[in-house]
């Protein structure tokens, strides 16, 4: 097969906003304990933080940590995780099922963030409260001297307001599963009442609202619709989530995952704009995507419900990726870029040990999945705009999504200082034969430079940095600046079967 690609600088989607290269780290499983914090171990910093993990996140390029939760937040009291550590008190999380020690909270996770150049996004708890809890969490990030819960954030030690700007109204309220789960109506009137409140607080920062859960959600849609009426004007961004996972070995179905998630994003687009048109509102509400990546949540997780009453940082939602799974999140990157305009924030969910692209053993190793290579390259690379394509490509039929193209790209265009800018270009190849790529670059001749290629492999995830490194090995080769009919204008490309290349 063959396909098109046509760039060219002029045309572009928009701006990319570094944010868009954001992940999450809840208290959950070994997010915290024993992922980003384990005093003791042999790379502990003086907080008891993991300098190991810090590298590898470095590494990896994450711009935007969300914190707390994830469904975590909606039953959490933040002032019990603030002050003396001695003073503290354990709870049972109820969204995990999990005694939580209370030993990491807003300070330590702020200030880890700030050490290591991580712009930070809170999550507050509509799920058992409210208003008033909601604006004196903004009130202790971001307040000056002079009132109780700054005053409270001063005596515990920090003087400097931390400046926390992105904030989330809650999560996953349309989820029945989550703790003080709400209809679209109240919660969205709950969400419309913190959020002013909260801004009276700090004017500055940004608020996210949440939509669905997932594309599947019964209410998606209407959720959307209702609690944008609600919120249009207190909020700047509607939240999106969704997971992907090969089901009942259709493969086909989870390589098309970009597909989905491209549709998804066009419909929640719509349904934003709709409300907006409706009020004749000149104000855009942009896409917070703060949870996105590939979760085996169906095949493999056992459900909140059946999960035992544990402490000490149990394992899990520890998924072990492949090769397959790191192509399909290369493709889920193309089709966030391809939204740069309309999508500023977007959160690779997690980052550590849960669904993450960090794994660590206690007291041990840590080393980095597949998936983390698509997402470190990327974030590397898409630098200045992200550009307008356009892809030719032969589509083939899939039962979960019907037809989606087998070729799906995304480039990006960084003017450079000098007009002598940098282009870079992801592709995927979701077929299981090679694809020959024709890209006409009008109006730009490229010095085309060297690249990366993850190709998917057939082989069942085991967990462990050995096996990992082994799949890396294997599945992630560099690739040679392709010399063979670049004639100035036009460059030509083979891709590998079942590929993501930058
Ligand atoms: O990321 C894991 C969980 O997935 C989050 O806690 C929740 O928001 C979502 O359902």
């Amino acid at each position: 097969p063959r396909a098109q690609v046509v760039l060219h600088p002029d045309f572009q989607v928009g701006e990319i906003d570094r944010r868009l290269f954001g992940s999450f780290v809840e208290h959950l499983g070994r997010a915290v304990y024993t992922g980003i914090y384990e005093p003791g171990h042999a790379t502990a910093d003086e907080h008891g933080f993991r300098r190991d993990v810090a590298d590898l996140t470095r590494e990896l390029g994450v711009s935007v940590v969300r914190y707390p939760g994830g469904n975590f937040v909606s039953n959490y009291v933040w002032e019990d995780g603030v002050g003396p550590r001695s003073e503290r008190k354990p709870f049972i999380d109820l969204a995990w099922r999990t005694i939580e020690p209370n030993d990491i909270g807003t300070d330590e996770f702020l200030q880890w963030a700030e050490r290591e150049g991580i712009e930070p996004m809170m999550a507050v708890n509509l799920g058992t409260r409210g208003v008033a809890a909601a604006a004196a969490l903004v009130e202790y990030c971001n307040g000056e001297a002079g009132s109780r819960w700054a005053d409270l954030r001063i005596a515990n030690g920090r003087v400097k307001p931390y400046g926390v700007r992105l904030w989330c109204l809650g999560n996953e309220m349309d989820g029945p599963w989550q703790i003080g789960h709400k209809d679209a109506e109240s919660y969205g009137r709950l969400a419309a009442e913190a959020g002013k409140a909260m801004k009276l607080v700090d004017p500055s920062i940004e608020l996210v609202v949440c939509g669905s859960s997932s594309m599947q959600m019964d209410t998606f849609g209407s959720w959307e619709r209702t609690v944008l009426e609600h919120t249009y004007d207190i909020v700047d961004h509607l939240s999106m989530h969704a997971y992907y996972e090969e089901l009942d070995g259709d493969r086909a179905s989870f390589l098309g995952s970009g597909t989905a998630m491209d549709r998804f994003i066009r419909r929640v687009v719509a349904s934003a704009d709709a409300v907006g048109a409706e009020r004749r509102s000149d104000k855009q509400i942009t896409i917070s995507f703060d949870e996105w990546n590939v979760w085996y949540l169906a095949s493999r997780f056992p459900g909140e419900k059946n999960l035992p009453l544990q402490r000490d940082a149990p394992r899990i939602i520890e998924d072990v990726y492949s090769g397959l799974d790191a192509v399909v999140v290369g493709d889920l990157l193309v089709t966030l870029l391809n939204h740069a305009d309309r999508i500023p924030v977007a959160c690779l969910a997690q980052l550590v040990n849960v669904i993450a692209p960090i794994m660590t053993e206690p007291g041990g190793a840590s080393w980095r999945q597949p998936t983390f290579h698509p997402f470190a390259e990327t974030a590397r690379l898409a630098r200045g705009a992200a550009l307008d394509l356009r892809v030719t490509a032969p589509t083939t039929s899939t039962r979960q999504h019907g037809d989606v193209p087998i070729v799906t790209a995304a480039a990006t265009w960084d003017q450079g200082a000098d007009g002598d800018g940098d282009v870079a270009l992801f592709l995927v190849n979701r077929s299981s034969e090679p694809v020959e790529v024709d890209i006409a670059h009008p109006g730009l001749t490229l010095a085309l430079t060297g690249g990366v290629q993850l190709v998917a492999d057939h082989e069942p995830a085991v967990p462990g940095p050995e096996h990992a490194a082994r799949v890396i090995d294997r599945c992630l080769s560099s690739v040679a600046a392709p010399d063979a009919g670049q004639d100035g204008a036009r460059t030509t490309l083979t891709l590998a079967p079942e590929s993501w290349t930058a």
